[in-house]
């Protein structure tokens, strides 16, 4: 049985394979439309979201199935009248598949962990896979392939985003430069690094960590950014990590040391004036709401592929 929990696990045949039928699934989306007729699909949230809720349960529709959206907070699981090994236990009886976004990466690999049928890892603390399958699907459209391409990723460095895209930018032969404030709060987990570095050898990629915003755009093809308020960071952080990640910030003078024919990216939800200005995320590079459209293909394709659907 296969789950999505992490990229790093992931081959990078199976990648490209996810990214073809994402690619086949925007383009005809009709030949999916009961590729999961009368499957069910739980979603369970300890976190907020937007993209991640729409785009799985419209997804699950489009292709004849049913999602289901199972806040945490209103569970007995808060309320400490039951645990994580039971919960995912007795769900996993009714649903076809499941999707959680959670806090902790050690409660999602539990439930893949314990489940009978495949669990997406919809955001940890630790990683966001659907994201950066979505935005690799993204770069391909844009760039007409991934390999040799060099993508900047700049801000907060110990980062769901960061570390997936760190997976996903060596698997595919891609390099990444991340530009972060030094010290262990805002740089990528040591375990992240020291992997990630060994797939970019092994696939012709290099991974980069700089404290130097300029060095890591310096010929970017993408340039990358997330917020610097994560959902799981406390808000009394946000006046000292304004400061310490302001001059990180994606602005028109950045972007130009860039390639001229770089994009533009962040995953959503963005602030103007904080991780990147409104005219950078609002001009002509940017691509950002191409990536969030592409959440809903990707995740198609991963729901197909779990199940072991892939016919359209
Ligand atoms: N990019 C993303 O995962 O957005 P949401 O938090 O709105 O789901
Ligand atoms: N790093 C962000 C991603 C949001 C999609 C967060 O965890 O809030």
């Amino acid at each position: 049985m296969r789950h999505l929990i992490t990229l790093e696990d992931w081959k990078p045949e199976a990648i490209h394979e996810m990214l073809v039928l994402a690619a086949r699934i925007k383009d005809h989306p009709k030949d999916y439309a009961d590729a999961m007729r009368r499957m069910t699909l739980l979603m369970i949230f300890e976190k907020p979201s937007l993209r991640t809720r729409v785009s799985f349960e419209t997804g699950a529709t489009q292709m004849g199935g049913h999602a289901i959206f199972y806040d945490l907070a209103n569970s007995p699981l808060s309320s400490g009248k039951e645990n994580i090994q039971d919960l995912i236990r007795v769900v996993c009886r009714y649903a076809d598949i499941i999707m959680g976004r959670l806090f902790e990466q050690e409660h999602i690999e539990e439930m893949a962990r314990l489940s009978s049928v495949p669990v997406i890892n919809a955001l940890t603390n630790y990683e966001h896979p659907c994201q950066i399958l979505a935005d690799l699907q993204t770069i391909r459209e844009k760039k007409g392939a991934l390999e040799g391409l060099k993508l900047a990723y700049l801000g907060d460095g110990n980062n769901n985003v960061t570390h997936s895209l760190m997976f996903g930018c060596a698997k595919t032969g891609m390099s990444i430069s991340v530009g972060c404030p030094p010290g262990a709060e805002y740089m990528p987990q040591e375990a992240v690094l020291a992997s990630s570095q060994a797939i970019a050898a092994e696939q012709g990629g290099s991974i980069e960590i700089t404290s130097d915003a300029a060095v890591a755009v310096r010929d970017a093809d993408v340039v990358y950014t997330d917020s610097w308020m994560s959902y799981h960071i406390p808000q009394h952080k946000s006046e000292a990590r304004v400061k310490v990640f302001t001059p990180y910030q994606v602005n028109a003078a950045l972007m130009q040391q860039a390639k001229p024919d770089a994009v533009f990216m962040n995953c959503l939800p963005a602030v103007r004036g904080y991780e990147q200005t409104a005219e950078v995320i609002d001009g002509p590079q940017s691509v950002v709401f191409d990536q969030a459209e592409n959440r809903l293909h990707i995740q198609k394709a991963i729901m197909l592929t779990l199940l072991g659907v892939t016919g359209g």
